[in-house]
């Protein structure tokens, strides 16, 4: 842990010297050759950015550059058209620069200057990123002396990618603009952005109206006695995307738009109902997971989504266009007698190979406009043209099976990849799928599956993160569900896995906290939140705890208090588990070496009341499902918390290990949770317990759900968003697991559990 960041460079790149009083080497992604030798280079705001006066793209890069210096080191650098000068930052493009491909640049810092040069536009812009980065090598302000450091780099894959779910939740243009600037600083290239399904239709087609007029706003479900919601939604005119692309452009960056088909949507339905398979107009999804529209597969079908790509096309330059294919669940095509007519008529035999043909009728006509399909995984059942690409996101095989077909692939395996899984299962995370994929797991995936040879190893485009939505009503919902695991997905992609360190990685991780914080982005702490961990049975027990403070990472030194003050650098460095009496309050805090905190304090209250109550992210699935989801009140909440750990297929949690002795009651913290999810096919696994009173209750078996029963409280007839249930626990001796069940029907809401606080004999009144 004391290992400093010089010597990490040391480490990595074999460099026999370093310069004393230097700022460190805080770059992500790391560059493929680094090394350290010479003097150091003062920037100050005198120094200029020098560009050639005829290379309009290179200006354009120096002057992001002078910006964002400006913005996050508060250093105004003046950019300069001229001659390479000394005492400069020099960005040019030479044709005969030492680089591999068009994204390489090379990197020189010494007495005289910074020099980057690369042949091409690309390379000379992420040259310019990691200038910025040589520049805010920590928290700070104004001049830096910068590290002789000396670069040779080029990314590992040509596809790094994000993609941004605008469907389920909009963000603003702006909103999407910071985004960009983020996949920018982290050297990603490509937007991949979805942009329709079931919950919305984003984009503008003006030959379509009503797919935004109708098809971008969506009623958000209700229960019990709440006011009818307001519509959600919003749509991009198409000058906003415009914008976006040329802005995304600007920072080399290509936007692949994502129009899904033939599944995902019912927005496009709900706009026009000709296009589905019913006739009837359904209503654009308040439910999440995967409903049941399609659009039907006749001539007018087919020519209204070339009119859309037509429209789709003009907005976005990209070579590739991506088609959905996912999720498609083909019962209405089942139950249709005209798909099934048309089916015959083509002689095709399968739904699958219906969805196959339906694909192929894009993928030819993308072809004949120089463009190139992409699909999810499910564009290889019933076959695919050989020039589709396939984006893997059903783990892994999907892209083992495509590159072995002669696919070109894009690795974006869920749950792997997929930022929509939680970080870590601590209990004051915010919305999100689990399992958790920690920064850690991000760092280390690795996206040439090793069981495909050299040859088809070749058809690995690249790597993606994914942003659905679902549960990210907000910005600030995106924000930490990206960050930081956007700087382990970009050196995942970028570096050469030789150089790849996880330990060097969180090294460099404090500066880049502190380039999120200069920004305004609301990245998660939760690799280097400090865990206040206790055996909360001994220490009820006994009146003591013995305290362990811990966090994910394992990286950083961790402060604590025990008298209530916030903990800082000069409280006591945790070293080993400590024991205190009850009640205590133990404050724990994460600091990098340099003092600069990698993570919020976080409070832990150690008395009988908080080790007898478990919050909602420490109760258990009941068993026989392990699904787990953790949702907040409403869809479109507007805050991060409160929120719920659910699992939709069986409304039971369990306490583990209850500590009974001496208890005669029970509280719940409960919330009344919509029940908006379409499981298609596994609708039949939800899991409906039998009630004794029309409006059910919350029933608590001991040591398992088919258990006694030792408490039974009535719920209410018409809830409110959020109620306590409270009554008497059959008194028990030892310990116990207790489950607790919702046993009212399955059609109504979704019951979450806030906490659950077992009450001993004084304070179990009802
Ligand atoms: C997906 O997650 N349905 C691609």
């Amino acid at each position: 842990m004391k290992k400093t960041r010089y010597a990490l460079a040391l480490a990595l790149c074999g460099i026999t010297a370093f310069a004393h009083g230097a700022a460190p080497v805080n770059l992500i992604p790391m560059p493929a050759q680094l090394s350290v030798s010479g003097d150091t280079f003062t920037v100050s705001a005198q120094t200029p950015i020098v560009v050639d006066g005829s290379d309009a793209d290179a200006r354009r890069t120096a002057e992001y550059l002078a910006s964002l210096t400006a913005h996050t080191r508060h250093l105004q650098l003046q950019v300069k058209t001229g001659a390479p000068e000394n005492g400069a930052i020099v960005l040019k493009r030479d044709p005969q620069a030492p680089v591999a491909n068009e994204e390489g640049y090379a990197l020189d810092v010494t007495p005289q200057g910074i020099r980057v040069v690369a042949r091409d536009e690309a390379g000379l812009f992420y040259g310019a990123i990691t200038a910025w980065q040589l520049l805010t090598p920590a928290p700070g302000e104004g001049d830096v002396h910068v590290q002789p450091v000396h670069i040779r780099d080029q990314p590992r894959f040509a596809w790094r990618g994000l993609m941004l779910d605008s469907a389920r939740h909009f963000q603003t243009p702006d909103e999407v603009r910071t985004l960009i600037d983020q996949m920018a600083q982290h050297k990603l290239n490509v937007l991949h952005w979805h942009l329709a399904d079931d919950q919305g239709w984003r984009i503008e087609i003006k030959r379509y109206p009503d797919l935004t007029r109708i098809g971008a706003w969506r009623t958000p479900p209700t229960t019990g006695k709440q006011p009818a919601p307001k519509p959600y939604g919003g749509f991009y005119t198409q000058d906003d995307i415009r914008a976006v692309v040329a802005y995304a452009a600007e920072r080399h960056i290509t936007v692949v738009p994502e129009i899904d088909m033939p599944g995902h949507a019912q927005a496009a339905i709900a706009s026009y109902p000709e296009l589905g398979v019913t006739g009837t107009r359904p209503p654009v999804s308040a439910d999440w997971g995967v409903n049941p529209y399609l659009y039907n597969v006749d001539d007018h079908t087919i020519e209204f989504l070339h009119n859309v790509l037509d429209e789709v096309m003009a907005l976005f330059p990209s070579t590739y266009i991506h088609v959905g294919g996912d999720e498609a669940v083909k019962d209405q095509w089942k139950a249709s007698a005209a798909v099934q007519a048309r089916m015959r008529a083509l002689n095709i035999k399968t739904e699958d190979a219906m969805q196959s043909w339906f694909i192929e009728q894009m993928g030819k006509y993308l072809a004949a406009h120089n463009r190139r399909l992409i699909g999810w995984d499910e564009i290889l059942e019933g076959g695919v043209p050989p020039s589709a690409t396939v984006m893997s996101w059903r783990g892994t095989k999907g892209a083992i099976d495509a590159a072995k077909l002669g696919h070109d692939v894009v690795l974006a395996p869920a749950p792997q990849l997929y930022m929509d899984s939680m970080q870590s299962d601590r209990a004051d995370e915010t919305t999100g799928r689990l399992p958790s994929m920690s920064l850690q797991s991000y760092y280390t995936f690795e996206a040439v599956p090793k069981e495909l040879n050299a040859a088809q190893a070749k058809h690995v485009l690249g790597m993606q993160a994914t942003i659905f939505t679902e549960h990210m009503p907000t910005m600030r919902h995106v924000e930490y569900a990206a960050f930081p695991r956007m700087d382990a997905l970009a050196e995942a992609a970028w570096t050469p896995v030789k150089v790849r360190d996880w330990h060097g990685f969180l090294e460099r991780m404090p500066s880049q906290l502190a380039r999120y914080r200069v920004q305004d982005i609301a990245y998660a702490d939760s690799a280097f939140a400090p865990s206040i961990d206790v055996d909360r049975n001994a220490a009820i027990a006994s009146g003591r705890a013995s305290v362990t403070l811990s966090n994910q990472a394992r990286f950083g030194n961790v402060h604590y208090t025990i008298d209530g003050s916030e903990p800082s650098a000069s409280s006591p460095l945790y070293v080993r588990p400590f024991n205190v009496n009850l009640p205590t309050t133990v404050k724990a805090v994460a600091l990098a070496d340099d003092g600069t905190p990698l993570a919020a304090a976080r409070t832990r209250v150690l008395d009988l009341p908080s080790l007898r109550t478990r919050g909602t992210g420490e109760l258990e699935n009941c068993a026989g499902s392990d699904f787990r989801l953790r949702v907040q009140p409403t869809p479109d909440a507007t805050s991060m918390a409160p929120t719920y750990l659910i699992n939709v297929f069986d409304n039971c949690r369990v306490y583990k290990a209850a500590k009974l002795d001496g208890i005669a009651g029970i509280r719940v913290d409960t919330a009344t949770l919509p029940r908006n999810y379409a499981l298609a096919h596994d609708a039949k696994l939800v899991v409906s317990h039998k009630a004794s009173t029309p409006q059910g209750e919350l029933v608590v078996h001991l040591d398992s759900c088919k258990g006694r029963e030792v408490a039974s409280l009535p719920l209410p007839a018409d809830a409110p968003a959020t109620f306590t249930l409270q009554g008497a626990l059959a008194k028990q001796a030892g310990t116990h697991d207790l489950c607790l069940v919702f046993t009212s029907p399955i059609t109504g809401p979704i019951w979450g559990v806030g906490a659950v606080t077992l009450l001993p004999a004084d304070k179990a009144a009802p």
